[in-house]
């Protein structure tokens, strides 16, 4: 019998969240882009792109972009856009182009679209030397866990003018660690034991958060190790968003990883107005506002007075840093923000005024 297909069904809250995330960030990249760098060549990647929609007609991530970007060339010159649409499998590429052809307006004549039906990786390494000096955004949505591999995570790592988001199906983590399927896969991914320990350790809703980890601690290795991409970065951030599809144990996750200040800094806000409790969850990440309904999710936010743990966190984290050193410069609080998951107005409420929750 054939595997059903999300396109078959309605998509779920995890992924309508996932798609909303994305279109907001590539809204804010694209204004970023047509004010500062519109005559340089930029990319869109959508390289699991779909087919298109849901069967409610719910769209996906290729007709979000394609949406945005007919609505920004009647304001701005998207000339050097380019947005490459990838699937393996034909029949999504097919529906693509059936809607592109009956039922959106594009002429192809004010940004450019690029269709492939091909394989990832090989669809990354096609366009990798393309792509290398562009302003790029890369969504890399797959089903599944171990698609960014530590050799793929590295080259996005080396692309200098480069935000990406991807997703992960970070539950696999844990029930790889309880029932291994083979070693190979934890190889293949360069999960450290380390983490294999912590992800054993710890509270399952944690799991992406550890993900986040084990790819933080993997381009810290590579800046170190690698005289070339320390040449090319000065600095990584990589920023996650846990997901939690409601009544079930599963949590997935986005990673977004930048170069730059601005991409954390829009992000981030994304994130937190997604979330004003944690700031990186669709769920009750810590389990902290309301101990009798621990699995309650995003729509059932308490408004309360008390700081949320992830706030009290960063209090913490300033309070230890300016006990080591009696200033602190504002760049310095920035990227101990972003490195952390907050933008720094989350510090200036703390150490500016009273803070105010
Ligand atoms: C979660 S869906 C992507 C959904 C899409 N982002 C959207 O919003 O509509 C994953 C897609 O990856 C495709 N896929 C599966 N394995 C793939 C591979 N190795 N390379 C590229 N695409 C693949 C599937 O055909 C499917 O359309």
């Amino acid at each position: 019998m054939p595997r059903s297909d999300i396109f078959d069904k309605s998509f779920d809250e995890v992924t309508l969240m996932k798609l909303d995330l994305f279109e907001k960030y590539l809204e804010e990249w694209l204004g970023v882009y047509v004010s500062k760098f519109s005559s340089k060549k930029a990319y869109i990647l959508d390289l699991f792109c779909g087919a298109g929609r849901d069967r409610d007609a719910n769209e996906g991530s290729a007709l979000r972009s394609i949406k945005i970007l007919l609505k920004w060339q009647k304001k701005y010159d998207l000339r050097n856009v380019t947005l490459i649409l990838c699937d393996a499998q034909v029949e999504k590429i097919e529906s693509l182009e059936s809607i592109l052809e009956h039922d959106l307006s594009y002429q192809g004549n004010a940004f450019n679209i690029r269709r492939y039906c091909k394989t990832f990786p090989e669809s990354f390494f096609q366009i990798e030397a393309e792509i290398k000096n562009a302003f790029n955004l890369i969504f890399l949505d797959p089903h599944g866990f171990n698609f960014i591999t530590p050799e793929i995570f590295k080259k996005l790592c080396f692309l200098r003018y480069t935000d990406t988001i991807f997703f992960i199906a970070s539950n696999f983590a844990n029930r790889f660690v309880a029932n291994p399927p083979s070693e190979a896969t934890f190889q293949e991914m360069g999960l450290k034991e380390d983490i294999m320990q912590e992800i054993k350790n710890s509270d399952h809703y944690e799991i992406h958060r550890i993900m986040a980890k084990h790819y933080r601690k993997l381009s810290h290795e590579f800046c170190h190790q690698d005289k070339q991409l320390e040449g090319v970065v000065d600095k990584i951030f990589l920023s996650p968003f846990s997901l939690k599809k409601e009544h079930t144990h599963n949590i997935y996750g986005l990673i977004f990883l930048t170069h730059d200040y601005c991409g954390i800094d829009k992000f981030l806000h994304l994130a937190w107005e997604k979330n004003p409790f944690n700031g990186e969850a669709n769920f009750n990440i810590d389990r902290d506002y309301d101990p009798n309904r621990n699995d309650s999710q995003l729509r059932l936010f308490p408004i309360e007075k008390v700081p949320s743990n992830r706030l009290t966190a960063l209090h913490a984290i300033i309070d230890r840093e300016l006990s080591q050193r009696e200033k602190i410069s504002n760049k310095d609080l920035c990227i101990l923000c972003y490195e952390n998951g907050y933008y720094p107005q989350k510090a200036n409420e703390y150490i500016g005024n009273p803070p105010i929750y």
